[in-house]
């Protein structure tokens, strides 16, 4: 997927689930829909290897063939996420155990511990048996390893070979057990340890587990994620070397540091399903379930969009776009008519290499029987199939994903920062998601862009930068900060505990102090409704106690909410919308970006030399408001009115 003009439209499709009289029909309605590729194979094991050591190739290679003859490069799924019922047989420790202690089950998919040896000897085994035979055709336009890491909460496992592994990490992180007990201060309620050998997981504790414990055995669980893809990305880059490796990544899944694995892989994608995440995540309130239930929360999609991009050097897609109601969610309502066509297009202005609708065919038989694709089951166009069509002709006009520009503002995201503030939220209204996705969402209503970004990233280059919560502050993360020249902005937690998760010896923000000259002395969360008033603003869920010289920007009564020194601000308390848009829109004036006063429901991107707008509103809006003079004349996609989940797109003038 180099040199890109526009971006691919793909699908997933499983011919093994089709009769093979259908596929060369089936692959022709494919390429004149406008799809240049697909994705197949990644829950196929049980036809791959029907019987332990006997492969049968001959389906998989009449499917590519099939789909190779009308142009369309294969993404090649790695079957490794549904090891067939022979191997659950042959060795039934492979499976997952649960926080409780009990093993999952086979029956679904996702049911291996990343940490058994003999089955990754199974993967790399069934890998390289697919790399061996496919690695060099060139039907073969990409890999996909595995399937959504983490999905169905399967990053943390609780087995014998999770706990044996555990302690080899712990050995080699501490070198001998006295540093492991003083960095976990096992010294309280008698824990210390022995000796590595004595470590246990931290589960069916009486009480909580020691947060330090629980954070190592995260960390471990992440990297265990990242061995086992890289176990696979060292095989396929082997044996078909100049193929992109991709893993598709699941939405709102924080269980490993997906910075870690997406260094490993040449494209991040994710899979998109903004209604199912809509109804499934608790962050939204009811009032947003409720209008956004056919559209999806507007900063949703793009939220993981920017994401994702900063995962894997700036190159991402979607690999599976929803294309009607799923079958996943409490409810699952159809989108609104046009929604599929803003979702694609609205990825194309991130600067998506690929958008693949998953579905091609919805099955009539299984788990998904009730999940919409692009065609129904009688093989009719289902209404994402006309969307998809309309894409497929537009895209021409606009920008590819080399357009692809640094966005002015870094939003700073940090999976250590949920994995630490998840084991200790000490108030259960913390939740880190949220608190970067509000920051997220305040910057969009500004009509800013952002790259969201990991915490060791190079900030030069950005105007402005926002890190809404960073627990753990390292040397290479301080020197970033203190190097920025534009306005930045610190939210509360920074710097309170050291990598050991600790308190600090000087008192949080810790190291943060060489920046700004403040103590925190004491923190309080507030349950629901509980607030500190301030000037016009409250604080909900969580505010700090400061002892400093800095006179408070803003204040809730007695207490310094806000604090600014030079360029640097430090926020002791969760803002509500009101503070968070306020101090946001002064900072972008500081650093010199235009904002804008965007409708609600209208969101913004710039890509290339194009400036699109979205409306997630169930109504039409018009954002003559907003639109530059003489923008009318360089209209490429619609117009000033924008219909409900309609999109208007112009050549910027500048
Ligand atoms: C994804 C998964 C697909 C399919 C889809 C249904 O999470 O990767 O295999 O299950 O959800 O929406």
């Amino acid at each position: 997927m180099s040199a890109q003009e526009h971006m691919h439209l793909g699908t997933c499709y499983y011919p093994e689930h089709w009769p093979e009289e259908i596929w060369t029909e089936d692959a022709r309605r494919m390429a004149e829909l406008g799809l240049d590729r697909v994705r197949i194979s990644e829950f196929a094991w049980s036809r791959i290897e029907p019987e332990p050591g006997r492969y049968d190739w001959d389906w998989l290679d009449r499917a590519i063939n099939t789909l190779a003859e009308q142009g369309l490069g294969i993404i090649l799924g790695t079957p490794t996420a549904t090891p067939p019922k022979w191997l659950i047989d042959r060795m039934p420790d492979m499976l997952a155990v649960d926080r409780h202690g009990r093993p999952r089950k086979f029956g679904s998919r996702r049911h291996y511990c990343f940490s058994h040896p003999g089955y990754r000897a199974e993967c790399a085994r069934i890998v390289t048996a697919l790399a061996e035979r496919y690695g060099q055709n060139p039907a073969i336009a990409a890999w996909q390893t595995d399937n959504e890491f983490g999905c169905h909460n399967t990053t943390l496992s609780y087995s014998e070979s999770a706990a044996a592994a555990f302690r080899l990490w712990l050995a080699e992180k501490y070198g001998d057990v006295d540093a492991l007990n003083r960095a976990w201060g096992n010294v309280f309620w008698s824990m210390e340890y022995p000796d590595f050998d004595a470590v246990d997981l931290p589960n069916l504790t009486v009480t909580e587990p020691n947060p330090a414990h629980m954070l190592d055995f995260r960390r471990f669980s992440s990297d265990q994620v990242m061995s086992f893809n890289r176990l696979q990305t060292d095989i396929l880059r082997t044996h078909s070397p100049g193929r992109d490796i991709v893993h598709n990544f699941m939405g709102f899944t924080t269980d490993f540091d997906h910075h870690a694995v997406g260094g490993d892989l040449d494209v991040a994608s994710w899979d998109s399903y903004p209604l199912g995440f809509l109804e499934q995540f608790p962050n939204f309130s009811a009032a947003e379930k409720h209008r956004y239930a056919r559209q999806g929360h507007p900063d949703m999609a793009a939220f993981h969009h920017d994401l994702y991009r900063g995962c894997a050097n700036g190159r991402w897609s979607v690999m599976e776009q929803q294309p009607g109601p799923v079958n996943w969610a409490r409810f699952n309502p159809a989108p609104l008519p046009g929604m599929v066509r803003l979702w694609t297009l609205e990825a194309l202005a991130h600067g998506a290499e690929l958008v693949s609708y998953f579905r091609w065919r919805q099955a009539p038989f299984a788990q998904e029987q009730m999940h919409s694709g692009l065609l129904r089951p009688d093989s009719s166009e289902d209404v994402a199939f006309g969307e998809a069509a309309a894409v497929a002709a537009e895209r021409r006009a606009l920008p590819g994903p080399e357009a692809a520009r640094r966005a002015p503002v870094a939003l700073i995201f940090s999976y250590e920062a949920q994995w630490l503030l998840g084991t200790q939220p000490q108030g259960q209204s913390f939740r880190y998601l949220e608190l970067a996705f509000a920051f997220y969402s305040a910057l969009r209503r500004l009509g800013l862009d952002i790259d969201i970004v990991a915490p060791d990233a190079d900030l030069s280059g950005y105007r402005m930068a926002v890190a809404p919560s960073l627990p753990i502050v390292r040397p290479k993360l301080l020197a970033a900060l203190t190097a920025f020249d534009g306005p930045l902005l610190i939210g509360p937690r920074s710097g309170s505990k050291t990598e050991d998760f600790q308190i600090p010896d000087t008192l949080p923000p810790g190291p943060l102090q060489a920046l700004l000259p403040l103590k925190v002395v004491r923190v309080e969360s507030l349950r629901d409704g509980l607030t500190v008033e301030g000037e016009e603003f409250s604080v909900p869920r969580w505010i700090e106690h400061v002892e400093t010289e800095i006179a408070p920007e803003h204040s809730a009564g007695e207490r310094g909410v806000v604090f600014r020194q030079g360029g640097v601000r430090y926020l002791a308390g969760w803002p509500d919308t009101l503070l968070l848009d306020r101090l946001l829109r002064r900072m972008a004036d500081e650093a010199g970006i235009e904002t804008l006063d965007v409708p609600p429901d209208i969101r913004m991107r710039r890509h290339g030399d194009c400036v699109f707008a979205f409306n997630y509103g169930p109504e039409d809006i018009d954002i003559a408001d907003i639109l530059p003079d003489s923008a009318v004349d360089r209209m490429v996609i619609g117009e000033s009115t924008i219909a409900a989940a309609g999109v208007a797109v112009w050549r910027d003038a500048g």
